[in-house]
């Protein structure tokens, strides 16, 4: 405990002084910034190697903060005092006196927010006096990470420091809800669509295609462990990882399980770890399992295929 203030108070320092530092959230850990500071957040960029015109998350601690930059709905705080803290961001309208960056929006109107709920970085925002930018703390088309070691295997030592939260307990992106125009879903992950839609008596739908803003990788490769992947396959060659939802009866080295029992929870949370750790051997390639498409089942395929893309 004593250990973790300490690492908190320097988190603080770091990011007083515009410097990026990786923060953990239940979902992945972000690569994080003074929301406010146009030199912290081009850092971001910078280290990520991601391309200008994609906007970044902004994490709040309360909605007392995103008053100042964001113009607040009935149905925002319907969905915010269901969902909040956890792994839902908004895009909501950006006020027109915010002070968040130009470089989180990209001059755009509009502003993703969420509120994330682990403990350690709950405690980080609240002794902080702005808001803090973090995209997924890995290089742009990677696997995003969910451990500290995951973000050292991303950036070496060009970050300052790694509060560390240990392993994220989502361990897949935020689901993102736009409330600006007709609610829609740009991104499937933490929350699952189901769940939003059962809370609102609605159905929204994911929108896969956003001609306005290049949401989460759009038919890009993304989340990608380097190699090719191949879906819905039912034989993996002896040189090819074999991705399975369920553990078999009998099994071999180059088998790696998302779950026991075909929980797609339990999968959401393992998928970019395995695929890391498939990275990280000598394999020519993946093949994965079909994974059923209901639940969490959507995101994990969503994500898969993403990172299949050639
Ligand atoms: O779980 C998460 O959301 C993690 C943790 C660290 O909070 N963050 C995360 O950030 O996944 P990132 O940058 O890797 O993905 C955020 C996505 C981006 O791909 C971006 O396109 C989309 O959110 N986005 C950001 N601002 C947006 C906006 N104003 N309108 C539409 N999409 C936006
Ligand atoms: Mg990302």
């Amino acid at each position: 405990m004593k250990n973790n203030l300490s690492n908190i108070k320097k988190s603080k320092y770091y990011l007083n002084k515009g410097e990026c530092i990786a923060i953990p959230t239940e979902t992945v850990y972000g690569l994080a910034g003074n929301a406010y500071s146009s030199k912290a957040t081009l850092k971001i960029f910078k280290l990520k190697k991601r391309i200008k015109k994609n906007p970044l998350i902004v994490h709040y601690h309360n909605l007392k903060m995103l008053n100042n930059d964001c113009v607040i709905s009935n149905q925002f705080f319907k969905l915010y005092k269901k969902f909040c803290p956890g792994p839902l961001t908004f895009v909501l309208k950006l006020k027109k006196n915010s002070k968040i960056s130009k470089n989180v929006t990209n001059n755009k109107k509009t502003l993703a927010i969420r509120f994330p709920s682990h403990p350690l970085t709950k405690k980080l925002l609240k002794l902080l006096n702005f808001p803090l930018a973090a995209p997924s703390a890995n290089i742009s088309t990677k696997i995003s990470p969910v451990s500290k070691e995951d973000v050292k295997e991303e950036f070496g030592n060009k970050i300052k420091f790694i509060l560390d939260g240990g392993r994220s307990k989502i361990g897949l992106e935020s689901t993102i809800i736009s409330l600006v125009g007709k609610p829609r879903i740009l991104r499937l992950g933490g929350i699952e669509r189901t769940k939003i839609n059962k809370f609102l008596n609605k159905n929204i739908k994911f929108e896969k295609k956003n001609k306005k803003i290049t949401t989460p990788g759009q038919s890009k490769l993304h989340y990608s462990p380097g190699i090719p992947i191949k879906l819905n396959t039912t034989k993996p060659k002896p040189n090819e990882a074999f991705i399975l939802i369920k553990k078999r009866k009998k099994s071999y080295k180059n088998y790696y399980y998302l779950s026991k029992n075909k929980n797609l929870k339990q999968a959401a949370k393992n998928l970019y770890r395995i695929l890391r750790e498939i990275k990280n051997k000598n394999y020519k390639s993946i093949v994965v399992e079909k994974i059923p498409n209901i639940g969490f089942g959507e995101a994990i395929n969503d994500r898969l295929k993403r990172a299949s893309v050639k």
